[in-house]
């Protein structure tokens, strides 16, 4: 049986954090949550607690708030590393204040991995992102070492946050895993947590299943003259528990590492830092996913199309070979076992209203 261990997850109750949580949770792990609610709900607790069969422990609090901040790390010494999600992610939000996203993504985070260093605590999983990569160059599928070049500031905040920890690997010994995922989507097979944001959300496919719950009358296609069969563009979606169980992959691999370094007698300054495409290989275009959300639901979507968005990306797919390898394993939920949790978690929401 695998060691327990605990792992502080900063902003958890956010989609792919509350997600990641259940798998964590379901794995022996204890986990302390950190999130301020500021685009979560506090049910997402309760649910989160009705999957794994037990009480995260949870702080409300802002990570700018660097003194509660630290009096996690001093009343928590059995911290084993850090599952770092907190990002605000909205592209279109970024470009219209870009301060906010270098404070919030970059210069708040920078406060964490002070403490991280002052309490000695140097593994840490990173949320990094497929805008990274400099899609309108690059031929897809993307491969980890291919060009990085961003086109908006939540983009850029991604790849700093990226460059500063190679250097703190390199420098301060951090162990670093960077997933870089594609396009997360749908939720939970118990129909229990999903993403659900506060704000109408600018995502693609929560915005469809908002649509197919008739919370918004209808889904704007942004521009279908693009150069794809249907005109529409192309993304590489991946189901969130996925991306989640990558995350325990992603941990697995620091765990591993270290032990080497303990068996080997290995210098304590050695360090790890490695960065994956977290993938799924089953793409699909912007009409074809609103023609998926249908017949998932059942419900007319109904659409329109509109302008290009200025800050959308081409085709964006990854290749998935280095996780394969490393991970010894695919993230590969079918698109039909999506389409399955899907229909739960709006049965869930209908039975809920
Ligand atoms: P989310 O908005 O659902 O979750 C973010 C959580 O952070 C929310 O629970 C919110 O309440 C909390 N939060 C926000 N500001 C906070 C603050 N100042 N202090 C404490 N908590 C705060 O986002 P998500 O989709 O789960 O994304 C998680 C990570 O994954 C982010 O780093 C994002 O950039 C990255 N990412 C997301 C996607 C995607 O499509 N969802 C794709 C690639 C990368
Ligand atoms: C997908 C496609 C839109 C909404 C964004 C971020 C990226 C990453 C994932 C975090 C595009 C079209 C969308 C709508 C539409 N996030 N669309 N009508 O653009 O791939 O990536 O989220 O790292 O950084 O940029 O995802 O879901 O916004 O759009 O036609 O109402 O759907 O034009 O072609 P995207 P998306």
């Amino acid at each position: 049986m695998k060691e327990s261990k605990t792992i502080l997850i900063t902003w958890w109750l956010g989609y792919i954090g509350s997600h990641t949580c259940t798998v964590f949770g379901e794995a022996g792990h204890d986990v302390i949550i950190v999130d301020n609610l500021s685009n979560s709900h506090s049910e997402v607790l309760e649910n989160i607690s009705e999957i794994i069969g037990k009480k995260p422990t949870f702080y409300n609090i802002d990570i700018k708030d660097i003194s509660a901040f630290e009096s996690i790390f001093r009343n928590h010494p059995e911290i084993d590393g850090i599952i770092h999600f907190a990002a605000k992610k909205a592209v279109w939000e970024s470009c219209e204040d870009p301060f906010l996203y270098y404070e919030n993504n970059i210069i708040w985070t920078n406060n964490l991995l002070k403490l991280m260093n002052k309490y000695d605590k140097r593994n840490i999983v990173f949320s990094s992102s497929a805008t990274v990569y400099d899609a309108p160059k690059l031929l897809p599928p993307f491969s980890e070492n291919d060009r990085l070049w961003t086109y908006n500031p939540y983009g850029t905040t991604k790849l700093v946050m990226e460059y500063m920890l190679k250097d703190l690997a390199s420098f301060k010994w951090f162990n670093v895993v960077n997933l870089r995922y594609f396009n997360p989507i749908w939720a939970h097979n118990s129909g229990l947590i999903w993403e659900n944001p506060k704000w109408v959300p600018g995502n693609l496919v929560p915005y469809v299943l908002k649509v197919a719950k008739w919370d918004i009358d209808q889904v704007q296609i942004y521009g279908d003259d693009y150069d794809t069969e249907d005109g529409t563009w192309v993304r590489d979606y991946i189901h969130v528990m996925d991306v989640a169980e990558a995350h325990l992959s992603a941990y697995d691999q620091l765990g591993k590492y270290n032990e080497y370094k303990k068996e080997n007698n290995i210098n304590e300054s050695k360090w790890y830092f490695d960065v994956f495409n977290i993938w799924t290989w089953d793409w699909k275009s912007v009409k074809e996913i609103i023609e998926l959300v249908q017949k998932v639901t059942e419900k007319e979507v109904p659409s329109k199309v509109v302008a290009r968005r200025s800050w959308d990306i081409d085709t964006s797919i990854a290749n998935p070979q280095k996780a394969k390898q490393v991970f010894g394993r695919e993230y590969k939920r079918s698109i039909y076992q999506a389409i399955e949790d899907a229909r739960r978690f709006v049965n869930n929401i209908e039975k809920n209203n």
